[in-house]
């Protein structure tokens, strides 16, 4: 091992000292338990990259689990194993999580199963992964303590930009593989090897990847979503024609590319007037844009959506068509907006704005400006005192001076008051 590849201190500079003095304390119970300790995985690369990543991912020559069980008590962290795969996570006080592994030999009884394991080496153990830039480790006993094991060339790749599988059937194994692969192109500007990316275009066109299960693929499809580059990265796959193949509902046309690309500068004036808005949703909004109700309640049922997923999907395909013609009359006044899209959740609204035309922006920009400005004097307590009963007459009430205001037909408190007291009457009749 050579000086510059020990990277004790660069782990001690990259990550958070919680987790820094975590690593240390796990290498020192590797040597009284007298077990090869090592970490692996995405926190080497990213330490290499320097970046600071908090996902401990630790491999044991010996026995993993009664290690794992070891640490446990002694962090007083909560375990949860998998003895099918000889490894167990390790969930701590302070929120870390730790994942131990046996190191294994893993192999797949067919294609797109889920491993068998048996237990190996570290080399064995590295090797099963899926690219060179994930396969490397770092010492963690006394005397190997920070030392790099690059049996693969990780690093070199990692230097040149090279996402690289390590055996020519790691697609077939896990055809996930592929979404990740693309994962980690665009989240580091990478690129994929060129017989790397052969081996994919053939895992996809044998169809593997329709046998994979729903939930597995879910999960990939989700890590997309949180990435920055989440546009490149499900255009690269529609170029890869991936998307037909596991999601048939979603049309992913140019249309949707560029809308996908629209969605960051978008989110950044909007979520001015917004705030707090989930990313995810509106990133489902616009790969829904071009579904049927029917595709919108398949896939609401395939993915079991929260709650509000479901009902911010179907919202959007049942009423867009009605919404956008209203927004193309020129006569629309805030309360107006209001009325046709004040109760739709604020990533549905995001989204109404990314498929507007320049005049149809304006109107909903005008309506999120003075809804902004709009500081309600009366409240529910003042509508209580008059008689009102929480519940949706008392919100009824409270929008309709809301679109007073919006419309500046009310100013100060006491024009609110007259003019709900007003309403109240009106209702009761007198
Ligand atoms: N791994 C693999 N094949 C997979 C998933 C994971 O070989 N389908 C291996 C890789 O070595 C990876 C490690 O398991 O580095 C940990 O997996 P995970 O935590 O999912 O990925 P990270 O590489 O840490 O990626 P991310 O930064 O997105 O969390």
């Amino acid at each position: 091992v050579h000086e510059e590849d020990n990277l004790w201190e660069k782990m001690r500079a990259v990550l958070p000292s919680p987790v820094f003095y975590l690593i240390e304390q796990i290498g020192s119970y590797g040597d009284r338990e007298c077990v090869r300790v090592y970490l692996v995985g995405g926190l080497v690369r990213d330490l290499l990259l320097g970046i600071p990543n908090v996902d401990l991912d630790v491999v044991v020559e010996g026995d993993g689990l009664s290690f794992a069980r070891v640490l446990a008590e002694t962090f007083r962290a909560k375990i949860s194993l998998h003895e099918k795969f000889s490894t167990a996570t390790l969930y701590l006080p302070d929120g870390l999580k730790v994942d131990v592994a046996t190191a294994r030999t893993e192999y797949y009884e067919f294609p797109a199963a889920l491993p068998v394991v048996e237990t190996g080496s570290l080399k064995q153990d590295l090797y099963r992964r899926d690219f060179t830039i994930n396969a490397m480790a770092v010492g963690l006993n006394q005397d190997t303590r920070g030392h790099l094991v690059d049996f693969f060339c990780g690093k070199s790749d990692l230097e040149q930009g090279i996402i690289k599988v390590l055996y020519n059937l790691s697609f077939v194994e896990d055809p996930t593989r592929i979404m990740r692969g693309i994962r980690f192109v665009h989240r580091y500007g990478f690129r994929m090897e060129p017989e790397t990316k052969k081996f994919a275009l053939q895992a996809l066109e044998q169809g593997l990847m329709e046998k994979v299960s729903f939930s597995r693929l879910k999960e990939e499809f989700m890590l997309i979503l949180h990435e920055e580059n989440f546009a490149l990265i499900l255009e690269n796959l529609k170029e890869m024609g991936l998307w037909e193949r596991i999601f048939p509902e979603w049309t992913i046309s140019e249309e949707v590319i560029k809308l996908l690309k629209e969605i960051p500068p978008t989110w950044s004036w909007v979520k001015e007037y917004l705030a707090p808005l989930d990313l995810n949703l509106v990133i489902l909004l616009v790969l829904c844009h071009h579904c049927s109700e029917m595709q919108i309640r398949t896939l609401n049922e395939k993915f079991s959506w929260s709650k509000l997923y479901r009902s911010a999907l179907e919202k959007i395909s049942w009423n867009k068509e009605r919404i956008f013609q209203e927004l193309a009359t020129n006569s629309l006044s805030p309360s107006g907006v209001f009325s046709l899209i004040g109760d739709l959740p604020a990533e549905a609204i995001v989204y109404l704005i990314l498929v507007s035309d320049c005049r149809q922006r304006k109107v909903i920009r005008n309506y999120l400006e003075a809804k902004k400005n709009l500081f309600m004097h009366i409240s529910g307590e003042d509508l209580k005192c008059l008689g009102v009963k929480p519940g949706p007459r008392m919100k009824q009430l409270l929008d309709r001076v809301r679109k007073e205001r919006l419309d500046g037909n009310l100013i100060s408190r006491a024009d609110e008051m007259t003019y709900v007291k007003a309403l109240i009457q009106r209702e009761r009749g007198d």
